[in-house]
């Protein structure tokens, strides 16, 4: 029905939380995959409060799971292609941090595609 992702904003010391700042921002947000004729996610502008919880919904193709890799870094710093515009998680603009540093504030828990075998 959708595709299950719960995203999760860990903190991993007391006053790591900037309560100030949204958890989540892009900022005219715009990738492509490298050698891909087309952006897969393109102008993509939002904000998501601390303790808000979003669902993200798209027909197969639409660039959820890109966005998803945002959030950690996994894009731009494992696939790299063309990134333009700020992906700001906790105040830190993933750019500027290694995928190591970004998991200690931000995760992806991945639907599990394994059938339960109980009877
Ligand atoms: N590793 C990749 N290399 C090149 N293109 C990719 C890669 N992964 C996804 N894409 C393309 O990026 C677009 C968005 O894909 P994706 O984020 O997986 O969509 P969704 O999760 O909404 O199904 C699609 O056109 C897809 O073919
Ligand atoms: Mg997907």
């Amino acid at each position: 029905m959708f595709d299950c992702k719960i995203y999760l904003i860990r903190f991993h010391k007391k006053g790591d939380l900037q309560l100030d700042k949204p958890a989540i921002k892009f900022e005219n947000v715009t990738y492509r995959y490298p050698g891909a004729e087309k952006p897969a996610i393109e102008n993509v502008s939002l904000e998501i409060k601390i303790g808000e919880t979003v669902l993200l919904t798209g027909p197969s193709g639409a660039g959820k799971s890109t966005l998803c890799y945002m959030l950690n870094g996994i894009v731009p710093h494992s696939f790299e292609g063309e990134l333009q515009g700020d992906i700001i998680v906790n105040g830190v603009n993933t750019k500027e941090r290694t995928i190591g540093e970004l998991a200690f504030i931000s995760g992806m828990l991945f639907q599990c595609y394994i059938k339960d075998k109980r009877p």
